[in-house]
C-alpha cells in the first residue's frame, strides 16, 4: 500500500511594531525614556557605549543608571568602519554572556553611530536568538538613517555588511543634541545620505537643502530648519523602509548611491567614510542618468552645486572603474541577479536601470572633473 507523504505547512505572521521618538536629556534622572519599555528600577541594563560619546556623556549616564539602583555594564566601543568586525562582535558577545541579563525586560541599550548599532544590533538579534534592544544614534548618519530602520551587520570576508540581521529595535530614542559634538567631517557624512534621499525621492527636500542645508550644517541641525530637514528625510526613509522592511522587493530606490560604491569602501576603510563613498556613487550614478536623459543638464548641474555649496569634498581621484564594476556584479548578485540599479527620473524619482555597461562607468569617471568646474556645458549628444 503507497502512504501519501505527510505534509505540514506552518505560517506565522509576527507583527513588528517599534516607535522612533524625539527626546532630550536622556540621561537626566528623572527621564525614563532609556529604560522603557523595561524594568524602571533595579535590574541590569548591558550598555554599549561610542568611546568619543563616553567622553563628554559618560560620567552622566553612569551616575543615571547609578540613581535608578541599576546595575549597568556600561562597555566602550571604538567606532570607526574598522570596528565593525566580526571579533568585535564575538568580543561583545563574551561581555554580555559573562554579565548576563534578562531575557526580556532588560533590552541591551546601543549609544553610538551607525557602526556601533548595527553590530549592537547584530550582538541582540543573535544572543539567545534574540533578546530586544534599544538604539540611540550619536551621529547624523545613525539618526536619519542607520538606527531608523531594521538591519543590523558587521563586515565579514572583505565585504560591508556580509553578515547581519532583520531585527527592529524596540524604540530609537533621537536626541540632536549629540550632534553638537560630532566632528564637522561626520555631519558632513550624515548629510550625503540627505542627499541620497533627496535625488532620488523628495525634489522638496533638495530644495530646503540648497536653500537651508549650508546654515543647517553651521548650526549642526540645532536649528528650526535643521529639525526640518531631518524630520523630513527621516519620514522619507521611513516610507521606503516601512513597507517591505525585510526587503522582499529587490528594486529599492533607497539603494540609490549603493551599487558602485562598496568596493571603494572596502579598499579605502581607513579614510573613506560610508556618506563620502555614497556621494561618490552618487556623482557616477548622476552621470550616468544625465547621458541617458534621465535628467537634464540644469538638473545635474544643480547637484553638483548643491555640494559644493555645502562644502563637501569629492575625492575623485579614489574612483576606480574595475573596481566599480566589481561591485556592480557583486550587487547583482545581491539584488538576485538584475542590477535594479535605482536612478533619478527627474530629479526626485526614481526608475531602475538593468542594463548599465562597463564603458558607462568609465565614461562618467572621465566626466566628473569637468562637472566640477561652474558654467561646464557638456557636448550636445548629452544634452537633453
Ligand atoms: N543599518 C543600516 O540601515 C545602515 C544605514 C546607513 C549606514 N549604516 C552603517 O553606518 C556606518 C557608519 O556610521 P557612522 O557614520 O555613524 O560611523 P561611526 O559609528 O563610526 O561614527 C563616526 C565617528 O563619530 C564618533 N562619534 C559618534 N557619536 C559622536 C558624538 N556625538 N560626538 C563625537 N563623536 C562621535 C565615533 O566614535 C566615530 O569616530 C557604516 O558602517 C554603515 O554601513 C547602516
Amino acid at each position: 500500500m503507497t502512504r501519501e507523504p505527510a505534509h505540514w505547512c506552518v505560517r506565522h505572521h509576527r507583527t513588528l511594531a517599534y516607535d522612533i521618538t524625539e527626546c532630550s536629556s536622556l540621561f537626566s534622572p528623572e527621564n525614563t525614556a532609556l529604560l522603557l519599555p523595561g524594568r524602571l528600577e533595579g535590574g541590569r541594563r548591558f550598555v554599549v557605549l561610542d568611546r568619543q560619546v563616553a567622553r563628554h556623556h559618560g560620567e552622566e549616564i553612569s551616575s543615571y543608571f547609578a540613581h535608578r539602583g541599576i546595575d549597568a555594564k556600561i562597555v566602550l566601543f571604538t567606532a570607526g568602519e574598522a570596528g565593525k568586525t566580526f571579533d568585535r562582535y564575538l568580543d561583545l558577545l563574551r561581555e554580555l554572556d559573562a554579565f548576563p541579563i534578562h531575557r526580556r525586560d532588560e533590552p541591551i541599550i546601543a549609544i553610538g553611530g551607525g557602526v556601533l548599532t548595527d553590530v549592537v544590533g547584530y550582538v541582540a538579534s543573535s544572543y539567545r536568538r534574540g533578546v530586544p534592544h534599544v538604539k540611540v544614534p550619536t551621529t547624523l548618519m545613525g539618526y536619519v538613517d542607520a538606527a531608523v530602520g531594521i538591519k543590523n551587520g558587521i563586515n565579514f570576508n572583505g565585504h560591508k555588511n556580509r553578515l547581519g540581521s532583520f531585527e527592529p529595535p524596540l524604540r530609537v530614542l533621537l536626541d540632536r543634541g549629540f550632534l553638537n559634538t560630532l566632528p564637522h567631517s561626520h555631519i558632513l557624512n550624515g548629510v550625503c545620505e540627505i542627499i541620497k534621499l533627496a535625488i532620488i525621492k523628495d525634489a522638496h527636500l533638495f530644495h530646503l537643502l540648497e536653500i537651508h542645508g549650508s546654515e543647517s550644517i553651521d548650526a549642526r541641525f540645532q536649528n528650526d530648519t535643521g529639525e526640518a530637514i531631518l524630520r523630513r528625510a527621516i519620514s522619507g526613509i521611513l516610507e521606503e523602509l516601512e513597507p517591505d522592511l525585510f526587503e522582499s522587493n529587490l528594486m529599492r530606490t533607497m539603494d540609490f548611491g549603493h551599487t558602485f560604491c562598496y568596493g571603494l569602501e572596502a579598499r579605502h576603510e581607513d579614510h573613506l567614510l560610508h556618506g563620502e563613498a555614497v556621494l561618490l556613487d552618487i556623482v557616477v550614478s548622476v552621470l550616468i542618468a544625465q547621458r541617458r536623459h534621465l535628467i537634464s543638464v540644469s538638473e545635474t548641474d544643480r547637484i553638483f552645486r548643491l555640494i559644493d555649496t555645502l562644502g563637501i569634498a569629492l575625492d575623485g581621484a579614489l574612483l576606480d572603474p574595475e573596481l566599480m564594476w566589481r561591485s556592480l556584479l557583486d550587487r547583482v548578485e545581491h539584488r538576485n541577479g538584475h542590477q535594479s540599479v535605482p536612478m533619478p527620473n527627474p530629479l526626485g524619482h526614481c526608475v531602475f536601470l538593468n542594463d548599465i555597461s562597463r564603458r558607462e562607468i568609465e565614461r562618467s569617471v572621465e566626466e566628473l572633473e569637468k562637472w566640477r568646474n561652474p558654467g561646464y556645458e557638456p557636448a550636445c549628444e548629452c544634452r537633453s
